[in-house]
């Protein structure tokens, strides 16, 4: 079930139009940071990511998968600020922070949950000062931890 096809409606519209009605019903995706964000991704993030986010099996993670779901999750919310590609990236905490709530909207849009709340620049600045080195091991705890939670 896709709970917020008007976020993945704008995600699909992104800098083709522009009208007030859609700004106050996606702020998120209003069209300037969306097309700010969307530049920043392909060019900072998507050289491994690829630009629909797919990455590639078995080294660079599908954005698509998880993400909706780690950002929803208390202990695994900071996780996606703090992997070195966002962590470490040269954007600003507010470029992040855009780049960040535009993958979830537009990638993981049909995973958001109906009250998920987007990043802060705040939040983002936070999480990302504390770099995750070993990865894998604990992304696949925060797997485990959402399936449990999920039963
Ligand atoms: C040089 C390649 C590279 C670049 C550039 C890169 N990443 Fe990544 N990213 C990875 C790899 C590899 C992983 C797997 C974890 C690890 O080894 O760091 C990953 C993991 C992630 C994850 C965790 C996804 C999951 O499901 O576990 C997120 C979120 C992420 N990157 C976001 C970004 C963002 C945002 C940018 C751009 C600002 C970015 N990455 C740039 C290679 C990259």
């Amino acid at each position: 079930m896709m709970r917020y096809p008007h976020l993945v409606f704008a995600g699909a519209v992104i800098g083709v139009c522009c009208t007030v009605a859609r700004a106050v019903d996606a702020p998120l995706l209003s069209p300037g940071v969306s097309q700010r964000a969307k530049v920043n991704y392909l060019v900072h993030c998507a050289g491994c990511h690829l630009p629909d986010g797919h990455g590639s099996p078995g080294t660079v993670p599908d954005l698509r998968e998880y993400l909706g779901q780690f950002a929803q999750h208390p202990d695994s919310r900071s996780f996606i600020a703090r992997v070195p590609g966002s962590s470490g990236s040269p954007l600003s905490n507010a470029e992040l922070t855009e780049v960040l709530n535009w993958i979830l909207v537009t990638m993981n849009g049909d995973q958001l949950h109906p009250d998920f709340k987007p990043y802060t620049e705040e939040e983002v600045a936070r999480y990302r000062r504390d770099t995750l080195i070993d990865v894998g091991p604990v992304r696949q705890a925060l797997i485990k931890t959402l399936a449990e939670s999920a039963r």
